[in-house]
């Protein structure tokens, strides 16, 4: 059993700390000003105290610094100038881009810094909780402090693997680039749908988004499907005349994932270099409109296409 202070009772740091406590841990105390962290830490953490953070760092042997990334190192800082934070302590943030050097104010009194990110997506509610069976955790921590960071994370239930500190950063913007901009991609399409006429664009999409999620994680570009791997140029070219007709804001999205999954089809040698070339010079032609229609003059085609004049 650890005593453990949470500093930032916000959605990472409430639900990990009442994880922890559900594991065996005490939770000596918890900071959080807003109103938001104060009723995480009433229906998460009930019964665990408030407190300033350097009154919750001076109680615990293991400081959670659930603050946001670009607050961690002020608030170390801060906490190791007015005495909080003692040699022999664990001080350990979830940060993803962030490894052991943020925390170096601690580390350079003889506290060990710990880095424990979860690949996963917090609403800082009791769903998380179940969530966290099975989640990875990207950790980093000194040789020495392995074991421990080994063992906290086990007690979430979640699965360590190890990130080398100069790595951390690509990988979270693995993460990132999948969960985040998965979410963007994800809104665009819901919003083609709607204007196609779909009732529940949701509905629509969830068996087909769920299987090309499950064959990528599977299969990577092989699972490709779909007009550009293909090598179907007009319907390419009709995707762009309908979508800068109807969602112009979403061409610059479609034609940089259109792009990117030329290129990969061409390396994967499932789409003719030739046939990529006449897809990307209409995905430039189609950028070019929107970006700077003032220099694409052109009048639509019975086709429904601009010509060039
Ligand atoms: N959200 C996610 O899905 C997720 C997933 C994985 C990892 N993470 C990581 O977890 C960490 C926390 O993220 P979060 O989403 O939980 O943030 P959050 O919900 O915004 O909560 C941040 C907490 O930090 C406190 N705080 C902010 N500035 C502070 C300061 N200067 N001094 C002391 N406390 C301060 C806030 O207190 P007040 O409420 O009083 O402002 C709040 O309790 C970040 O490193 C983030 O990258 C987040």
């Amino acid at each position: 059993m650890t005593r453990i202070g949470v500093v930032g009772a916000g959605r990472v740091g409430a639900v990990l700390a009442a994880a922890l406590r559900a594991a065996g841990h005490e939770i000596v105390s918890a900071a959080g000003e807003s109103t938001a962290s104060k009723t995480r830490i009433a229906d998460l953490l009930p019964g665990v105290p408030g407190g300033k953070p350097t009154d919750v760092a001076r109680t615990c042997d293991l400081l959670l610094l659930t603050v946001p990334d670009d607050m961690l190192e002020n608030v170390v800082t801060m906490l190791v100038g007015a005495g909080a934070i003692r040699p022999g302590q664990y001080v350990c943030h979830t940060s993803g881009r962030h490894g052991l050097a943020v925390l170096e104010a601690a580390t350079a009194i003889g506290a060990k810094p710990l880095a424990m990110h979860p690949a996963m997506t917090f609403t800082g509610t009791v769903v998380d909780l179940d969530r966290l069976a099975g989640t990875v955790f990207g950790v980093t921590a000194g040789e020495a402090d392995r074991a421990e960071l080994e063992s906290l994370v086990t007690d979430l239930r979640g699965v360590p693997m190890w990130v080398p500190e100069d790595k951390r950063t690509l990988y979270h913007a693995g993460l990132a680039h999948g969960a985040n901009h998965l979410v963007t991609l994800v809104a665009q399409a819901m919003e083609l749908l709607a204007a196609s006429g779909a009732e529940d664009p949701a509905a629509t999409l969830r068996p087909l988004l769920s299987a090309a999620l499950d064959n990528a994680l599977n299969s990577g570009d092989a699972a490709l499907t779909g007009p550009i791997v293909r090598g179907d140029v007009n319907t390419v070219r009709a995707h762009l005349v309908q979508i800068g007709e109807t969602a112009p804001a979403t061409i610059p999205s479609y034609v940089a994932m259109a792009k990117a999954t030329a290129d990969r089809a061409v390396l994967d040698g499932r789409l003719l270099p030739i046939r990529a070339a006449k897809i990307v010079r209409l995905l430039d032609e189609a950028l070019a409109r929107v970006e700077e229609p003032h220099l694409v003059r052109g009048r639509r085609t019975d086709a429904g296409w601009f010509e060039k004049q």
